[in-house]
């Protein structure tokens, strides 16, 4: 049985697909180190970069399977020539109830008004540190200029909520915690601390470099306090904690500490058309090939029906139970990077 009672497709252990999470692109102008591979990764070809007609037609099977959230990442989605033109078409899509993009930001002062005119009204922005060095060091890139220009514009664009995502190393960012929150709350922008993952095989990640949730809401909480924290939906990744005083909610997503697989409703496509069932796959279902060799809609349905209907993936959760057991090896599994999910 792969239907639950709405209609929709569930998973083999009883999760509906209701997110997907579009990737545009793998290019991105920033180099940040906890995600982009300098070496060993090879770029995907233009000709293998889905159309915006082929993600539409997907988006639409997609939805139709019952999904309700499309969320467009990169790489950095703005790097592809006119999204807005992607966005205009998805926003379009017949039952589909919220559309959202996460990006750097970095471009978002040319582009707000027209991805916003397109039928936008959300985002989520990375921002790890207001320091200018610093964010520079983290990404790679003299950015933090064009970042916070881009929020504003995005902001008197009317794009909201605008969330910020700040993941947080021990040693190297934990120390602008404070900061970040007092901007985000000065600003209305809900923010969220997420806890540096070992997406990929490239960021070498080690867990003394993860800063847990507890040490995290420990550090928020000495100056601004918080009320209990409660997830939006059962399948948000973020836990909420509203500011006792009114001024909005920070909210922490806590994959490594927390893991959240058992209300996991999200398929991702890569840009170059493969379905990833987990953030932490190895591989993905090649839909591109289908749908180039002429597929009807009723064959792609099938196969996005088969492989969910099949999944078991619970990465984060497994990840626990080994680190837990002192079994846990970061780079003893092969992973797709996240520079081709978007997270
Ligand atoms: P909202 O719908 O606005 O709450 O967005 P979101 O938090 O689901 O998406 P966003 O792209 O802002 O991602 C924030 C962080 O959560 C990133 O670090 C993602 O990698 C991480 N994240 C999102 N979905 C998952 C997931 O299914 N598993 C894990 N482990 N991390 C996830
Ligand atoms: N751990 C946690 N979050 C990450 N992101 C990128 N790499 C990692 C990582 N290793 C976040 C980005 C962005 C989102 C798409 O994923 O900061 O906000
Ligand atoms: Fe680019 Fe985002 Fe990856 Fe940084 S985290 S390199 S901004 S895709
Ligand atoms: Fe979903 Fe995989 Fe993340 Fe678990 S680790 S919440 S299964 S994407």
């Amino acid at each position: 049985m792969d239907r639950n009672t709405d209609g929709g497709l569930t998973d083999a252990l009883g999760r509906p697909l209701k997110d997907l999470r579009i990737s545009v692109t793998d290019r991105c102008n920033f180099r940040c180190q906890y995600c982009m591979p300098l070496e060993k990764y090879a770029w995907i070809d233009r000709h293998e970069i889905l159309t915006f007609e082929e993600i539409t037609r997907l988006a639409g099977l997609f939805v139709g399977l019952g999904v309700e959230e499309i969320r467009l990442t990169g790489g950095e989605p703005l790097m592809r020539h006119n999204l807005e033109f992607l966005v205009g078409q998805i926003s379009h899509v017949d039952g589909l109830k919220d559309l959202s993009l996460t990006t750097n930001a970095s471009l978002l002062a040319e582009q707000a008004r027209g991805l916003a005119k397109a039928g936008l009204k959300r985002i989520n922005a990375s921002l790890d540190t207001l320091d200018r060095g610093k964010f520079h060091r983290l990404t790679r890139k003299d950015g933090l200029d064009n970042v916070l220009s881009g929020l504003k514009q995005a902001t008197l664009c009317g794009l909201s909520p605008i969330k910020l995502n700040s993941v947080i190393q021990r040693g190297v960012n934990d120390d602008d915690i404070i900061e970040l929150v007092a901007f985000a709350r000065k600003n209305g922008y809900p923010i969220r601390f997420i806890e540096y993952m070992d997406v990929g095989n490239s960021n070498n990640w080690v867990s003394d470099l993860m800063v847990p949730k507890g040490e995290i809401l420990q550090a928020i909480r000495k100056l601004f306090p918080l009320d209990e924290g409660a997830r939006n939906d059962e399948s948000a990744p973020s836990v909420d904690y509203r500011f006792r005083d009114g001024a909005g909610n920070v909210g922490i997503i806590a994959s490594v500490t927390e893991p959240f697989c058992r209300g996991c409703t999200r398929a991702r496509l890569t840009a170059d058309g493969k379905l990833v069932l987990c953030l932490f796959s190895d591989k993905g279902f090649d839909l591109k090939r289908l749908l180039r060799g002429g597929a009807t809609d009723g064959e792609l349905v099938a196969a996005i029906r088969s492989l969910w209907s099949a999944r078991r993936d619970r990465y984060s959760e497994e990840r626990l139970e080994a680190m837990n057991s002192g079994e846990y090896r970061p780079n003893s599994k092969k992973k797709i990077e996240m520079i081709s999910l978007g997270g």
